[in-house]
């Protein structure tokens, strides 16, 4: 009964609760300070049936590049109308950059719909990706209160969790993917579905144990090939998880990344659309051609590989180098046909528990704070996280089930939890 409340005691309660957490789930957060982006993915599974060109719309990216990413044939006719099942997992590309000092992806706006509310558009539409306090938070003047509907064609913008942390993961290429963790989950079945390791993930996430929530989002490195191209390239930077392919050069170059290469390997793409010159200057080579010549001293190897997009053209640079042997032909990732049903199991069974062992023996890359707490309250980085966090939740429960009990009990109450919310 807050009316009880004596205002300045209330105003103080509801301060609070703008950074109290009211739900457990942590998410890994990256501080930041350049202005630089990055390529990151987030994890998304469909609630729902939705066509590739649906999905591509939610997350505003190009929906080729959402096929690529997942090895999805895009050769299919009429692929971007193929209609995809619920409960499938994909793999989203979105840019992350750096806002107000953490890394976020904040590309993705939303026209809401009929019935659309914060928590429906939160947990149902973006997966538990984005908490409805932080659309709330991002929207400052669209006045949202949950549970209230949401005016029909209202643009929001949608805050997505990404980290960068440099494109590398123990100083090799990779690519992080933000992952809501299901109730079915285990940090080891994780590790071993993503080929990383339980202390790894530990590292990354900064976790001090490896218990995972249902709703935690986590970091998950993922191999990958980087490109070298020049930084006035317009793809600079662009790297490719292992696995998979990517379409840039305004979808004339597709380049993959293994399997058996951490090379990325790029040809022009299978798409019908004009393109600048592919051939490399001074030879009668494509971008993506190589040549091998078995010579007394080796074998001399040319190839022609793509270089970045400049200026609207194709970029590319003749290379030639003596190997020891010739190289096999280049392998590819597999592609799939386009999903119409949802595969067996995503999941691996449950890990035994000496797979669970595993500290961190580095000091852990970011901090975890509660992700419907956003900027506010987080711990200071390197900070034993869990302990504060938990106790932190755990008495919000307890606070708003004993509104009822008298003002000086809850003045108490509130000086713990400011107490273990600051340590
Ligand atoms: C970032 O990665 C590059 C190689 O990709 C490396 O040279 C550089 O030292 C890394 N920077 C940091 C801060 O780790
Ligand atoms: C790339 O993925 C394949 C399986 O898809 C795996 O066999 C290979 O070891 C991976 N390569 C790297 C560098 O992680
Ligand atoms: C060069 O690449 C083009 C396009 O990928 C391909 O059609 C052609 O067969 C290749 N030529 C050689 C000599 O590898
Ligand atoms: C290797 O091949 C390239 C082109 O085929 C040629 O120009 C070059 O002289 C060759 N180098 C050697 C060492 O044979
Ligand atoms: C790109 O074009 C601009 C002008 O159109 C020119 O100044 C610049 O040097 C070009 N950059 C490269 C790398 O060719």
């Amino acid at each position: 009964m807050p009316g009880l409340l004596p205002p300045a005691a209330f105003i103080f309660l509801l301060t609070l609760g703008l950074f109290l957490p009211r739900a457990t789930p942590k998410s890994t957060i990256e501080p930041c300070s350049n202005a630089d982006s990055c390529s990151a993915l987030v994890g998304y599974t469909l609630y729902t049936d939705l066509k590739v060109s649906e999905v591509a719309s939610l997350f505003s990216v190009d929906p080729i590049s959402l096929l690529l990413t997942n090895a999805i044939d895009i050769s299919y006719s009429d692929v971007e109308n193929h209609i995809l099942p619920s409960q499938l997992f994909l793999k989203i590309p979105i840019p992350c950059s750096c806002v107000d000092g953490i890394r976020k992806s904040s590309s993705v706006s939303y026209k809401t719909r009929p019935s659309d509310t914060l928590s429906s558009i939160s947990s149902a539409v973006y997966g538990a990706l984005v908490s409805a306090d932080q659309i709330k938070e991002a929207n400052p003047k669209a006045e949202l209160s949950d549970p209230s509907v949401i005016a029909v064609g209202t643009q929001l913008n949608i805050p997505l969790p990404c980290t960068c942390f440099n494109n590398t993961d123990n100083n090799l290429p990779a690519v992080y993917m933000s992952y809501v963790v299901r109730d079915v989950d285990t940090l080891a079945g994780i590790a071993a579905r993503y080929v990383t390791t339980v202390s790894d993930l530990m590292t990354v996430n900064a976790l001090g144990s490896a218990e995972i929530k249902d709703g935690d989002i986590l970091a998950i490195p993922l191999s990958a090939c980087a490109s070298n191209f020049p930084s006035y390239a317009k793809d600079y930077g662009l790297v490719v998880p292992n696995g998979s392919y990517a379409i840039t050069a305004s979808h004339c170059v597709q380049c993959s990344c293994g399997p058996g290469s951490r090379n990325l390997y790029c040809t022009p793409a299978s798409l019908a659309v004009s393109c600048s010159s592919m051939q490399c200057r001074n030879s009668n080579l494509m971008v993506g051609n190589i040549t091998t010549q078995q010579t007394s001293g080796g074998c001399n190897v040319t190839s022609c590989s793509y270089s970045g997009f400049v200026n609207g053209s194709i970029s590319s640079t003749l290379f030639t180098s003596l190997q020891p042997r010739c190289p096999g032909p280049q392998q590819f990732p597999a592609l799939i046909a386009p999903p119409t049903v949802v595969p067996d199991s995503i999941y691996s069974p449950a890990p035994s528990p000496s797979e669970l062992g595993g500290i961190p023996t580095t000091s852990p890359r970011s901090s975890v704070v509660p992700s419907s707490g956003a900027v506010l309250g987080f711990p200071p980085v390197g900070a034993p996280i869990g302990t504060g966090i938990t106790s932190g939740s755990s008495s919000a429960c307890s606070l708003s089930n004993h509104f009822s009990f008298p003002i000086m009990i809850m003045l108490g109450l509130i000086v713990k939890l400011v107490l273990s919310v600051s340590l």
